[in-house]
């Protein structure tokens, strides 16, 4: 149970990945991000392709070092370890990503998949890195008889719960979860999601869950951070996303969700989003969204919206948040300005 003065076991502060690009012009994925993931939730950041997701969740984790701003494991700064005591605490902090095929070498049988982080980490007597790896193919819910198969032999559900005990094994904190049930059919989703759960109650995981579907990151989530072009744009529970979303932004997500949120989540107007996500490398001026959002005013084109605490625990970067989560937003043709 988490306390009000407990550490967050993830702080990032203003943080800023940036990527050179053609033209000597800068890209900058994520801009300016600040967040606290707390020890065994489940943390959900939703976006649409492009918006940064995965970029943050590799800062978080340490793949990516931050230009701008500080990522604090625990309260402290990783980047102040020494190169091999950081590669230590990256055990901690593990990743599941989209495709398991591109994570599992085919080559290995399973077993030696599940054992090699444990292999690398070479701490351990081989016989003991063999049980336990076994004992997480049976934990993941797989048939002991499959540690001798290889890749190719299994379903995609199946590849991707020996991800999951890949991981595991390293007995991490926290784990993204990076669009981890988004290749599989709707009814094995359901499964990994509530192994998933399972494993979060067994082993006291932290999970910062990536998607682009709502109906998921509703499910799983207890916070919801949405992201558009490199920023968070709204970050609260997730009934008070549910029940009062401040942002245009994440109105338009709920509205444009089918049929697989729960039924108090579906909107009843629909609010299109017209065009592209426009270019990282040259964002809008002033709200990112403006191009886009049916609300826009002049305003919107020159002051960019301070993230702020609308109401308690509720954050939104809108000039209007307030009324956005008392009208229903009134819909403009064209979007723009
Ligand atoms: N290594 C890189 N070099 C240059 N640009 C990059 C790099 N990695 C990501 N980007 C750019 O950063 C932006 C954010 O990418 P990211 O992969 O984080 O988005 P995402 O929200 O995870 O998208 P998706 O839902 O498609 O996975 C995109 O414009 C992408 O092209
Ligand atoms: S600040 Fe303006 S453009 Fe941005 S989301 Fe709010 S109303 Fe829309
Ligand atoms: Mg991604």
């Amino acid at each position: 149970m988490r306390t009000a003065t407990a550490v967050p076991i993830i702080t990032a502060h203003e943080v800023g990945i940036h990527f050179p690009v053609a033209g000597g012009r800068t890209l900058r994925a994520v801009d300016g991000v600040s967040l606290e993931v707390h020890r065994g939730e489940t943390f959900g950041v939703i976006g649409e392709s492009g918006s940064g997701k995965t970029t943050l969740g590799r800062a978080l984790v340490c793949l990516e070092r931050p230009a701008a701003g500080r990522v604090l494991h625990d309260g402290d700064d990783p980047y102040r370890l020494s190169a091999a005591a950081l590669r230590r605490h990256r055990r901690d902090f593990q990743v599941v990503f989209q495709d398991p095929n591109a994570a599992l070498d085919p080559r290995m049988t399973i077993l030696r998949s599940v054992r090699e982080p444990l292999d690398v980490a070479g701490e351990l007597p081989r016989a003991e890195r063999t049980r336990l790896a076994l004992e997480m193919i049976e934990r993941v819910g797989l048939n002991p008889e499959f540690a001798d198969r290889y890749p190719h032999e299994l379903s995609g559900g199946q590849k991707q719960r020996v991800c999951i005990a890949r991981v595991l094994t390293l007995r991490p904190a926290l784990i993204v979860c990076d669009e981890a049930v988004a290749a599989l059919d709707v009814s094995i989703q359901a499964d990994i999601l509530n192994l998933l759960a399972d494993l979060q109650r067994e082993f006291g995981l932290t999970y910062v869950f990536i998607t682009h579907n709502l109906g998921v990151v509703a499910h799983i989530s207890d916070r919801i951070a949405v992201m558009y072009l490199g920023k968070i744009v709204e970050l609260a529970a997730t009934e008070l996303i549910e029940a009062r979303p401040l942002h245009p932004y994440t109105r338009a997500l709920l509205s444009a969700e089918p049929v697989a949120l729960p039924s108090h989540m579906r909107s009843h107007q629909r609010i299109v989003l017209h065009g592209e996500l426009p270019s990282p490398v040259s964002p809008p001026s002033g709200c990112r969204f403006r191009t886009r959002c049916p609300m826009a005013v002049t305003r919107c084109m020159q002051d960019v919206p301070a993230w702020r605490e609308v109401e308690p625990e509720h954050f939104c970067a809108c000039h209007f948040a307030e009324d956005v989560g008392d009208a229903i937003v009134p819909q403009r043709p064209g979007g723009t300005p």
